[in-house]
């Protein structure tokens, strides 16, 4: 939950206006140290996954604690090349990659591709690639369904028949340096995890791969309901370490959501109290444009106002005309002033990436705190970027 002091979300909003990604640097290296701290038993390397935020400040700023950047498209490719990191220290994953993309990677030559299937090996021709083999292993994490990843009915990746066909035919001018594998999003059981790394490990042996490494992607889950109900490191430890290490690899995680998630918040004002003969609403700035987790996958966010005198229960809802642009149903809040500043917490991951210009919503503006100031690190849209790309001429 919150540790940074009101005033600092108050000075924000003030300078800023809301809504606003404010992001606690800060966190994000506790986050790393923790995850540094976890894993030391082990060879390892962590890759961010910009899908969860693709900032290019907050990138550079991970990057100077070591670590790498997973791109998942060319544009987010680029923006990790346009943040500092040089072509060995990104991994390139996504189904779908088109022909050009695949040139493109040819000639930069990241770190590693990961193969989605057989016909992307199909799409690569000739051209010379490190590759890594991403597997479907069919588990169920247990967690959301539309973010699941790695069960046989998921379009990623190819079980384990399909890859020992790519590998019995794989051709010379690609070379296996890895498998991946990545089951899915907010895992916070050990048991899928200790599933598809069994069965990695076996496929591995089996087939006596010589490779540089394994790439066992991201998924760790977060406290979101301040229950301590993310994933439990010390059984990451105990439980799957030991699992790890047994490749006898380098081992590679592509963490996005543990890291940042955490540091972010969505802070936005109150405009209307409604109070309706049914029930309550409290209606804020931000909306399912800025943060579309709980319209898409009834996410818990932690949300407070940060002053009010007595409390009530109410829907906190958003600005846009959707039924389903409710932030959070039936919770306990103070009775908020309009104007009064409310935290939506935990946004730093699948925030502001996946925002939208839905309503001609302007997107908010990004904000980092270094524990002493503020940095903008990405302006406010304004009316003018909303009709960038039309061209007068079109609508004459
Ligand atoms: N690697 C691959 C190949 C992935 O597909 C993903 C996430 C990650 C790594 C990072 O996973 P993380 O450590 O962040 O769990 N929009 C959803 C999450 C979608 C995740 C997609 N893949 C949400 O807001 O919950």
């Amino acid at each position: 939950m919150n540790i940074l002091d009101k005033d600092i979300f108050y000075e924000a909003a003030k300078k800023y206006g809301t809504p606003l990604y404010l992001y606690d640097l800060g966190e994000i290296k506790r986050r790393i140290k923790l995850i540094k701290d976890t894993l030391k038993d082990l060879n390892f390397k962590i890759f961010f996954a910009m899908k969860a935020n693709s900032n290019p400040y907050l990138l550079k700023f991970m990057r100077s604690y070591g670590i790498g950047a997973d791109a998942v498209s060319l544009n987010e490719y680029k923006v990790a090349r346009f943040a500092g990191f040089s072509p060995n220290e990104i991994v390139v994953n996504g189904n779908g990659k088109s022909i050009e993309d695949i040139s493109f990677y040819a000639n930069e030559k990241p770190m590693c591709v990961n193969v989605d299937s057989y016909e992307e090996i199909k799409k690569i021709g000739d051209l010379p690639m490190r590759i890594a083999l991403r597997i479907n292993p069919n588990v169920d994490p247990k967690t959301h369904p539309h973010i699941s990843t790695g069960l046989k009915e998921n379009k990623f990746g190819m079980d384990f028949e399909t890859a020992k066909k790519v590998i019995r035919s794989l051709p010379n001018n690609l070379r296996l340096v890895g498998l991946h594998c990545h089951i899915g999003s907010q895992i916070t059981e050990t048991e899928p995890f200790i599933e598809a790394f069994s069965s990695l490990k076996s496929f591995a042996k089996e087939e006596k791969l010589d490779l540089e490494f394994v790439n066992v992607g991201g998924g760790w889950g977060i406290d979101y309901m301040d229950k301590n109900d993310g994933i439990n490191l010390n059984r990451y430890k105990n439980d799957i370490l030991p699992i790890l290490s047994s490749f006898d690899l380098p081992i590679y995680f592509e963490l996005g959501r543990f890291i940042v998630g955490s540091s972010g918040y969505l802070l936005t004002k109150v405009k209307e109290v409604k109070r309706t003969p049914h029930k309550n609403f409290v209606i804020v700035d931000a909306s399912m444009a800025d943060l579309i987790r709980p319209a898409l996958y009834d996410a818990h966010h932690e949300i407070e106002f940060l002053s009010g005198k007595s409390e009530m229960i109410a829907d906190v809802a958003g600005r846009v005309c959707e039924s389903g642009d409710v932030f959070a149903r039936e919770i306990k809040i103070n009775v908020p002033e309009i104007g009064e500043v409310g935290l939506i917490h935990d946004a730093g991951a699948y925030g502001y990436s996946m925002s939208s210009n839905y309503n001609l919503s302007a997107r908010p503006s990004e904000v980092a705190f270094d524990g002493d100031k503020f940095i903008l690190i990405r302006k406010r849209e304004n009316f003018e970027d909303l009709l960038r790309l039309i061209e007068e001429d079109q609508i004459l």
